[in-house]
């Protein structure tokens, strides 16, 4: 393949050169264009076609379905990792010794409390209040109670605004769920493991002792690693962008959480638990939403089913419907949700219009029926996305700073009214 790219634009022709990455995937290298070109720019809604960085942190390809982490194959770490190790191998990009890792946990454990006033903005949320814009709330305030993570320049800076957040992010998750059911605010403890600790601050009674079910430890410690990351969707280029004009770590994470919250992004996990519940309600009629979603005067759209990239199935979701049947069984749960999901998949699946649009079961068809086995409220399912979303966030925005990008600033084409004079009020 040629490595340049030619472009004519009014007779004149253009060269510029082709981009092409570990896994052969080839771009072409706009950033000359306007400067020879005299102005002329591209447009690309939803960048479908645009990327907007080079990273060596995660490869997908939507057409094998393939998602790896800094090369290792999603199904690997999912098998093998614990959710603590596949963070490390985000943000630094090898997976630890087992003292990098031991060391790693106990520098996150030693920033493993918040401020007790961040209780004072919690209080002032009403209980009705979604989880994901308390959780956003909350993350943009720690910068106030850690002043130090905001002009993050040095790798060691910025080690330690990574270690903070990972220590109290599961606080902030754990303490949003409690509020929202009248639940004293209180700590795990440092004697546990990561995910453990994450499971005791979300379910303990105060007035019980709090036992680990392994099952449940090993189910949210697989559903995080399945989250970590994903290139550069919705919320981690919004955290980029964001992370890009040189804000703090942790006010970039909250518009991370604030992208993600969207119903077509990690607000599908939700959605498609609602969307689940509403078909069985109504006597479990699929072919009625089917019907519904190939409607294109209806806006319904089947939840948990599409993707921007994968056009074969999401690897994720592969793994997660596993999960979802070996937990349910191992829990004991019967639950008719997951034969509906089911019996959607397998319609949709033999169905013209989805096969024809590649529209695939998606990370979020699934989680949300183990999520619920889990006894996790389907308003926190999207929090418990960002939580395992969180070190994909952090590595990206770590790796676009560490590369020094500039700040993000697209361009645009202006459709509106060309100069035109001021009207007086009277005369308008
Ligand atoms: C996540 O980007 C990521 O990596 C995201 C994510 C991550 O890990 O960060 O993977 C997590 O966000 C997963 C996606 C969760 N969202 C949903 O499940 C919501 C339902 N899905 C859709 O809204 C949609 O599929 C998107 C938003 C996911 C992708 O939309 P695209 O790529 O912009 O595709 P499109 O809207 O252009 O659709 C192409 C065609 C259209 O029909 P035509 O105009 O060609 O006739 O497919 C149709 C769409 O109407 N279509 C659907 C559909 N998804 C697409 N029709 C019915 N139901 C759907 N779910």
């Amino acid at each position: 393949m040629s490595d340049k790219a030619t472009l004519e634009i009014n007779g004149q022709k253009h060269e510029f050169p082709l981009v092409t990455g570990t896994e052969n995937e080839v771009a072409i290298n706009i950033k000359t264009l306007r400067g020879v070109t005299g102005g002329v720019t591209t447009i690309d809604p939803g960048y479908k076609n645009t990327g907007s960085c080079e990273s060596a942190i995660t490869f997908l390809d939507g057409e094998k379905g393939i998602l790896r982490y800094r090369g290792y194959s999603i199904e690997e770490l999912a098998e093998k990792a614990d959710f603590l190790e596949v963070a490390y191998l985000l943000i630094f990009g090898e997976l630890p010794t087992s003292e990098k890792l031991e060391q790693f946990h106990s520098d996150i454990k030693k920033h493993a409390v918040v401020d007790d006033d961040v209780k004072k903005i919690l209080d002032a949320f009403p209980k009705a209040a979604h989880p994901m814009g308390v959780l956003a709330s909350l993350t943009s305030a720690l910068t106030a109670f850690n002043p130090t993570s905001v002009n993050v320049d040095s790798e060691e800076e910025m080690y330690n605004a990574i270690v903070r957040i990972l220590g109290k992010f599961p606080i902030l998750v754990a303490w949003t769920m409690r509020k929202k059911h009248g639940m004293p605010l209180d700590y795990g403890s440092s004697s546990l493991g990561y995910v453990e600790n994450i499971l005791q601050m979300m379910f303990k009674r105060p007035d019980e002792d709090y036992v680990q079910n392994p099952i449940l430890v090993n189910a949210l410690d697989k559903l995080l690693i399945l989250h970590a990351d994903h290139e550069q969707n919705c919320s981690t280029s919004t955290v980029r962008i964001v992370g890009s004009s040189h804000a703090g770590l942790f006010a970039s994470l909250s518009s991370g959480i604030s992208a993600l919250w969207g119903p077509l992004h990690g607000g599908a996990n939700q959605a498609v638990l609602e969307m689940l519940e509403g078909i069985k309600e109504d006597g479990g009629d699929t072919k009625k939403y089917m019907a519904k979603a190939k409607d294109k005067s209806d806006p319904f759209r089947l939840m948990g089913f599409g993707h921007r990239v994968y056009k074969n199935f999401d690897p994720r979701a592969k793994i997660i419907k596993v999960a979802a049947d070996e937990v349910l069984a191992d829990l004991g749960v019967e639950d008719p949700i997951l034969d509906i999901a089911k019996g959607l998949e397998k319609e949709a699946l033999e169905d013209s219009y989805f096969v024809d649009r590649k529209l695939y079961p998606n990370v979020d068809f699934y989680s949300g029926i183990i999520y619920r086995a889990m006894g996790i409220p389907t308003e926190m399912f999207t929090v418990m996305f960002a939580l395992g979303r969180l070190p994909g966030w952090i590595s990206q925005w770590r790796e676009m700073r560490l590369r020094k990008e500039p700040i993000g600033r697209p361009r645009q084409i202006y459709i509106g009214e060309t100069h035109r004079p001021f009207k007086d009020i009277n005369n308008r």
